[in-house]
Parts: structure tokens; C-alpha cells; sequence
């Protein structure tokens, strides 16, 4: 029994949480304060910032920072960086050329990047996981996006 017991512990604890399931707050900050953090916490400077002098804090590895679930949202589906998040993250399957966006590789070490890429995509949600330009996505592609805080 306890051989049985064990292996559904281990099972339940591979499976990929449900996609309804998955939540700024429990999933997807404990994945951003280990991989984002450092460049897009509260010592990187806010959007505007950033913009005015990115090449900067790029050389200081600032990116915009991050660090909130509006904040963070605003490179999901804020009106001027929609689909951002996405476009850098992809590991190169939705893209264009076949390469990952430059986000990708800051996702984790083999399994676990590809583990975290899953996390995002079903926060996101499947099917609103596109890789298109800000100005590219339309609203029918807007409202699939869950992205839930
Ligand atoms: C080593 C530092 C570093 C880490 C770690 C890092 N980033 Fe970045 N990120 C940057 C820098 C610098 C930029 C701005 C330069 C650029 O656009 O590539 C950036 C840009 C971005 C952008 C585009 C912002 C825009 O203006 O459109 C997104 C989205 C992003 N990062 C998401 C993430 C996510 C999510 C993680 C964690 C999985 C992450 N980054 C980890 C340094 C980092």
C-alpha cells in the first residue's frame, strides 16, 4: 500500500496543474522571483523608463520592471506591449524563424525551462498562446487571453 500511496504522490505531483488552475499568485510569481526577478524587480525601472534609455539599463541588465501582476499583465495584454511576454518567451514553436524569443532561455535549465514555458502558456491560456506584434493581435485573439491574478 505504501509503495502505491507514493507512487500517486509522485504522479500527482508530475502532472501539469489543471489550466483553469493556474494563477498569477500561486503559480506563475514563484517562477518569475526565480528566473525574472533579478532584471525586472523592483530595482529595474519602470516602463517609461526603461524606454527612454534602454540600451542603459540593458548594459546593466535592467529590463522594464516586472514586479506586480498589473505590471507584468501590461506585456500580456496592455494596449501598448500585448504579446510581448509571449514573443519573448516562446521557445521557438510559434515563431517565424524557428528561434526562441530571448526570454526564453531565462525560463530554467532543460526540464524545468520546458516546465515553465507549459506554466506560462496555461496561464496565458493554449490557444491564446500567439506569437504576433502588439499591433497584430486583434481582439477576438485579446479575449482568449486569461492570464488570472
Ligand atoms: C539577465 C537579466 C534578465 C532576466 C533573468 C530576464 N530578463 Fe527579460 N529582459 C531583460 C532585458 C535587459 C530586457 C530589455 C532588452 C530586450 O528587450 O531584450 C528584457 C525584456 C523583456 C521583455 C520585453 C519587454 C518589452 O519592452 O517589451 C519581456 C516580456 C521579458 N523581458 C520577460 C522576462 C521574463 C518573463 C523573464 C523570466 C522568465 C525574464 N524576462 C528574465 C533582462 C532579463
Amino acid at each position: 500500500m505504501k509503495g502505491l500511496f507514493q507512487g500517486f504522490v509522485m504522479l500527482a505531483a508530475a502532472l501539469p496543474a489543471l489550466a483553469q488552475d493556474v494563477t498569477y499568485r500561486q503559480h506563475i510569481r514563484p517562477v518569475w522571483e526565480d528566473q525574472c526577478e533579478r532584471c525586472h524587480g523592483s530595482s529595474a525601472p519602470n516602463y517609461e523608463t526603461f524606454m527612454g534609455e534602454p540600451k542603459k539599463y540593458e548594459a546593466d541588465d535592467k529590463g522594464p520592471r516586472m514586479d506586480s501582476y498589473e505590471s507584468l499583465v501590461f506585456f500580456v495584454s496592455g494596449p501598448r506591449e500585448a504579446g510581448a511576454l509571449m514573443r519573448r518567451l516562446d521557445d521557438g514553436a510559434n515563431t517565424k524563424d524557428g528561434q526562441p524569443g530571448n526570454m526564453y532561455r531565462h525560463l530554467g535549465r532543460s526540464d524545468k525551462r520546458k516546465a515553465n514555458l507549459q506554466l506560462f502558456k496555461q496561464w496565458i491560456g493554449e490557444d491564446a498562446w500567439v506569437v504576433k506584434q502588439t499591433g497584430e493581435l486583434n481582439q477576438e485573439d485579446l479575449q482568449k487571453i486569461k492570464a488570472a491574478n
